[in-house]
């Protein structure tokens, strides 16, 4: 019996080696193993009239050829599988059954989500999102704002100057080297030198230039100022502009809308503090701070010294006032028939406040352990 067992198993695993197919192989299987007349079933079956004594040895054989048997097919049919897997990949060197790779989500810099959620206050509020240059002439970051060289609000403004010889080159691109006069044509106003703007306020400028009122702008973008940086200083930052220009606008309208933001953006009931300020394209101006959200605006927390407002109950977020009448005549707005107002605050300095971040340098040093914390 162990001898023709040891054949019939040889004879099985030869077969199964043979099989060229998965039909093939499962003749082979149900050859020897079949429930019904399987050759190994068939022994199986025919234990029960050996004698007692006989039946322990003759089990265990058949057991082995069994498992024997079964373990070829086994790997047999792995075999086929590979090999119709690699004949389907043509020669891929990639294997497109493999899972993928798991995608990093990124997500918006605290910087651009508040870019987003001012403009989308303020979208709610009628205005218009508009973007300017960057680097810009001392017309309009400057001389069209009331601030004509030598003037001592210049002083404020720590100003990156781009070179002379860079200014003039497209300064004479623009004019088209005296062409526009040789023609008779009015010659392109002199706009002086230019510069990396020091606010996002010479776009009230350009927009009135190109528009008749009304005008609802915000202006978010990037500013630059010659600055020693430290925790509150950056050379490089942000701000947002706003700018409203119809008949009968006042000072009333412009304390409205900046409560609404307030409240919008911190939550909950806000007080709005105006106190008096100077720039020379408002009249009047005045310096905004809303109470702190943190402390409501004690100055105290639970843990102390609000770290939010350093204890002084406000939060200063912005520049305003009514547009200056010779602002609106140069764009040439009767400032008889129209008002305005205009505010100008810090996008970082809300930024900071809104994801308690200790250090304005934190949003530029691209250290994604930060970035991703907040
Ligand atoms: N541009 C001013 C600044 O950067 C802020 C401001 C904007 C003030 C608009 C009044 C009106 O300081």
């Amino acid at each position: 019996m162990a001898d023709e067992l040891g054949e019939l198993t040889k004879r099985a695993l030869r077969e199964i080696a043979d099989a060229k197919d998965a039909a093939a192989l499962e003749t082979v299987r149900v050859r020897y193993l079949g429930r019904k007349d399987g050759e190994i079933t068939t022994r199986v079956k025919s234990l029960a009239a050996l004698p007692v004594a006989e039946r322990p040895a003759a089990g265990a054989a058949l057991n082995r050829a069994k498992t024997d048997i079964e373990a070829a097919l086994a790997e047999r049919e792995r075999a086929m599988r590979d090999q119709s897997l690699a004949a389907s990949l043509g020669g891929q060197a990639e294997d497109l059954s493999l899972p993928g790779r798991p995608v990093r989500l990124g997500r918006l810099h605290p910087i651009s989500r508040t870019i987003r959620d001012v403009s989308r206050i303020f979208l709610g509020m009628g205005f218009e999102s508009v973007e300017g240059p960057e680097i810009e002439w001392d017309y309009y970051n400057f001389e069209a704002l009331n601030i004509p060289a030598g003037h001592p609000a210049r002083d404020k403004f720590n100003t990156l100057w781009v070179a002379q010889d860079a200014s003039m080159a497209v300064s004479l691109a623009r004019t088209g080297t005296g062409g526009s006069q040789a023609r008779g044509e009015r010659p392109a106003r002199d706009l002086g030198p230019m510069l990396f703007r020091t606010h996002t306020s010479p776009m009230q400028i350009r927009t009135m230039e190109q528009r008749r009122p009304p005008v609802r702008i915000i202006v978010p973008g990037r500013c630059y100022r010659f600055e020693a940086t430290d925790a509150t200083h950056e050379s490089v930052f942000f701000q947002y502009e706003g700018l409203a220009i119809d008949e009968k606008l006042s000072m009333a309208d412009l304390k409205g809308v900046l409560y609404s933001f307030a409240r919008q953006i911190f939550g909950g009931e806000r007080k709005v503090r105006f106190r008096p300020d100077y720039f020379p394209f408002t009249e009047p101006s005045a310096e905004i701070a809303f109470d702190c959200f943190a402390c409501n605006g004690s100055g105290v927390t639970d843990a102390g010294r609000c770290a939010t407002c350093v204890g002084s109950g406000w939060i200063e977020a912005a520049g305003c006032g009514m547009v200056h009448p010779d602002v609106l005549r140069r764009v040439g707005y009767d400032p008889a028939k129209y008002q305005g107002f205009a505010f100008g605050g810090g996008v970082d300095r809300l930024a900071t406040v809104l994801t308690g971040t200790p250090d304005i340098r934190l949003f530029y040093q691209n250290d994604l352990r930060y970035l991703e914390s907040v």
